[in-house]
């Protein structure tokens, strides 16, 4: 059965999206299955993975949100990314956007992303969602469909902050609604070059259980315009190395448990 792991943080920007698609790629490089999901009405993660969202109208995560009666087929959704099958990717589109409105009223409204991937989740070695910058009914979905959550972070004062909001509220989820997952540790992204950067990224080593260290770097930005992540484009650039450790990480987890 797929171990799934959620990449979030309720701020905006902070690599969440950039986070997913290479740890992703690092887990898919090693031979293991790798679905990824996109939660984020932005629908961030499908366009950085090459796809145009709006051709997958009416197949994708939205949709078997909205297909209440469960006649969509979760497999005409997933969009294979390589020719060997380890990386593929469940998109999504805007109209998730309404979710909070939709979706609360729904009985078990906390389960359902779960239980959408309940369907495949024996086809897989790994499932990653990307979160969505919220901490509303769909995020909360995320975390009830978790094994592990990492925690995206970028090195600023604010950034802190709404990382020790994003633990307190997985906390409060866990302990209230039972949820069995593990907050497994952050990965600090677009490390400057400054005091500043250097400074806040000491004070999250002290606090965290820091998997991966991202400098600032336009080769991770890169990514984002052709589709190719860092990982896969430059195997050997530090970022990559980084995104590997974090993959190794993963597995060691998973493999004792
Ligand atoms: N290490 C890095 N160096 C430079 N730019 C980066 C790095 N990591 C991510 N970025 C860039 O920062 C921007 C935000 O990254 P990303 O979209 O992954 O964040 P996010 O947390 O998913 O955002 P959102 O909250 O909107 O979903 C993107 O333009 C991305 O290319
Ligand atoms: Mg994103």
């Amino acid at each position: 059965m797929a171990k799934t792991i959620i990449f979030g943080n309720q701020k905006g920007g902070c690599g969440k999206s950039t986070d997913t698609i290479n740890v992703s790629a690092q887990l898919s490089k090693r031979g293991y299955k790798v679905l990824m999901v996109d939660s984020d009405p932005q629908a961030s993660l499908t366009i950085i993975s090459g796809l145009v969202p709006e051709d997958y109208e009416g197949q994708n995560l939205a949709s078997l949100l909205y297909d209440t009666d469960g006649a969509l087929d979760i497999h005409k959704c997933i969009v294979p990314l390589n020719e060997d099958g380890t990386l593929s990717i469940l998109p999504t589109d805007i109209t998730m956007a309404n979710g909070d409105l939709e979706f609360v009223s729904r009985p078990g409204n906390d389960r359902l992303i779960k239980n959408i991937l309940k369907k495949i989740d024996k086809e897989y070695d790994y499932i990653c969602i990307d979160c969505l910058p919220s901490l509303g009914i769909i995020s909360i979905n995320d975390i009830a469909a978790s094994d592990y959550i990492i925690g995206c972070v970028e090195p600023g004062y604010q950034a802190l902050k709404g990382l020790e909001y994003y633990c307190k509220v997985i906390s409060r989820a866990i302990s209230l609604y039972e949820y069995d997952t593990k907050f497994f540790g952050i990965i600090i992204t677009k490390i400057a070059r400054n005091n500043d950067s250097k400074d806040i990224t000491e004070l999250l080593e002290n606090e965290y259980n820091v998997l991966a260290e991202i400098p600032n770097s336009v080769e991770v930005t890169k990514g984002e315009i052709d589709g190719i992540p860092v990982s896969i484009r430059k195997p050997a650039h530090i970022s990559s190395l980084e995104y590997s450790k974090v993959a190794d990480a993963i597995i060691a987890e998973t493999t004792n448990n």
